[in-house]
């Protein structure tokens, strides 16, 4: 076992800015994102879980820099993601993607559904009675 996580996040942090009045001037923060660290292991597997809206989405986000993180670091493969230029973050996505939470996009069982409910429906099909006339 490695001593040094793949993935480090040390006190990561976003607040998304609420505009308001004349001059759309910021009013409040939304603190989407407040003091979060956490290291994980090559072969190990984090599941966030809380309320929606807790700031689970925006966590991934910031830590593949997808919006920027208004505090904290990121270390992905003892590479400090916070700081990488445009070039070396797209270098680095190749390895660190995010997989969206739809169902239908983001697990590839359409096409076995598509076969079953064919199968259903001829199925169905064949066991249902003639209409009659
Ligand atoms: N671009 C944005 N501008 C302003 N506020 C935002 C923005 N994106 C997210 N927020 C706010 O940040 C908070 C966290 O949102 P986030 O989408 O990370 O929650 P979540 O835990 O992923 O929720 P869900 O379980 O519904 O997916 C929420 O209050 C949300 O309204
Ligand atoms: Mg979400």
């Amino acid at each position: 076992m490695p001593d040094t996580a793949l993935l480090r996040v040390k006190n990561l942090k976003k607040y998304f800015p609420i505009r308001g009045g004349l001059f759309s001037r910021e009013v409040a923060r939304v603190h989407a994102v407040d003091d979060v660290t956490f290291d994980l292991m090559k072969g190990e597997t984090l599941g966030l879980v809380g309320e929606s809206g807790c700031g689970k989405s925006t966590t991934g986000r910031c830590i593949l820099r997808l919006i920027e993180p208004t505090a904290g670091e990121v270390w992905f493969d003892d590479k400090n993601v916070t700081t990488l230029d445009k070039r070396s973050l797209r270098h680095l996505r190749r390895d660190m993607q995010i997989i969206f939470q739809d169902p239908s996009v983001s697990t590839p069982t359409t096409c076995a559904a598509t076969r079953t409910s064919s199968r259903a429906a001829s199925a169905s099909a064949s066991a249902s009675p003639a209409p009659s006339r």
